[in-house]
């Protein structure tokens, strides 16, 4: 085989409590990229659509991953990679995470498997380093992995799947654009004991939630002391959105990554409609454009197209 085609779903870092730690992956909406073999040991990075992607490989999100695993390739070889961008960056759904798991994924099929998913984890990571200044796995690892992913350590890397009851997202995307590199610089470097405490007891009830299929333990452990009080000033109507869409019935939600997205979880599909409706209503009178989607977690991850 010398050529692939791969659909690279986008993700949900943090889990509001969770930063950094924790991510899942959503059925939509997904990136579509067509990696071809080279003989020669380049990387060719092409926009499928139009979309403006930086061409110098080592400056690409796609590309960056890419030469990380030529560099433990005995034979070199090249790829190309063509990028049909569906997830916008600077979205807060885990845009460079499709890329960078994407390339490898692919990559890895046109080498026959040879490299573990830790390993590509470990390779698409230099991606998000090349998108954000900093390594971290939380959209890679789910995107990879699918479902719900704990990575309780990036060196050395320890990845956990977490089991989950069905739940529904609904994710609104108001159209403007926040670098996670800007969202990570306004973070405070330290955070008081009590938070601490307030926050690891919320991590450890949304797992615990997630694996006894406990809804109302899930809810009430989607709650970040320490994040998004400051992150949520850069998104137009967020406590808004997060009150009304709770009372709507969502279990809990917040900012997806380091947003502008918000993500909201649903036990039906009834309720994540209606709360769609309510994302809608708000930014209809805010005045700002928007997408949303309604969708579920994507259990396979990266996949063959
Ligand atoms: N954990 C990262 C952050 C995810 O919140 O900065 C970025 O998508």
């Amino acid at each position: 085989m010398s050529k692939i085609t791969v659909q690279c779903p986008a993700t949900v870092a943090n889990l509001v409590c969770g930063f950094d730690v924790l991510g899942m992956a959503l059925d939509e909406p997904y990136d579509i990229m067509e990696v071809s073999l080279l003989e020669e040991p380049v990387i060719r990075i092409v926009s499928g659509d139009g979309f403006p992607l930086p061409s110098d490989p080592a400056q690409n999100t796609a590309g960056a991953p890419l030469i990380a695993m030529q560099d433990e390739l005995e034979k070199p070889v090249g790829f190309e990679v063509i990028i049909h961008k569906k997830i916008k960056p600077g979205s807060g759904v885990g845009s460079s995470a499709a890329s960078a798991a994407g390339a490898v994924v692919a990559a890895n099929h046109l080498l026959k498997n040879r490299f573990s998913k830790e390993d590509l984890v470990r390779f698409a990571m230099f991606g998000e380093k090349v998108a954000s200044g900093v390594k971290h796995a939380d959209n890679i690892a789910p995107c990879i992995y699918g479902g719900i992913t704990l990575i309780r350590s990036i060196f050395p890397l320890d990845i956990v799947s977490i089991p989950a009851p069905l739940l529904h997202v609904t994710v609104v995307h108001p159209q403007i654009e926040v670098k996670t590199a800007d969202a990570r610089q306004i973070l405070r470097k330290e955070v008081l004991l009590k938070d601490a405490i307030r926050q690891w007891g919320n991590i450890a009830g949304l797992v615990a939630g997630f694996i006894k299929n406990d809804y109302e333990l899930i809810g009430r452990s989607l709650e970040d002391v320490i994040i998004e009080p400051v992150r949520s000033m850069l998104i137009p109507g967020f406590d808004h959105v997060k009150s009304q869409c709770k009372t709507a019935g969502a279990l809990g939600g917040g900012i997806s990554g380091s947003g502008p997205s918000i993500f909201m979880l649903s036990r039906d599909i009834q309720t994540a409609r209606a709360i769609e409706q309510v994302m809608k209503n708000i930014y209809n009178d805010i005045g700002l454009d928007y997408h949303t989607y309604v969708t579920t977690i994507n259990h396979t991850g990266v996949k063959t197209a």
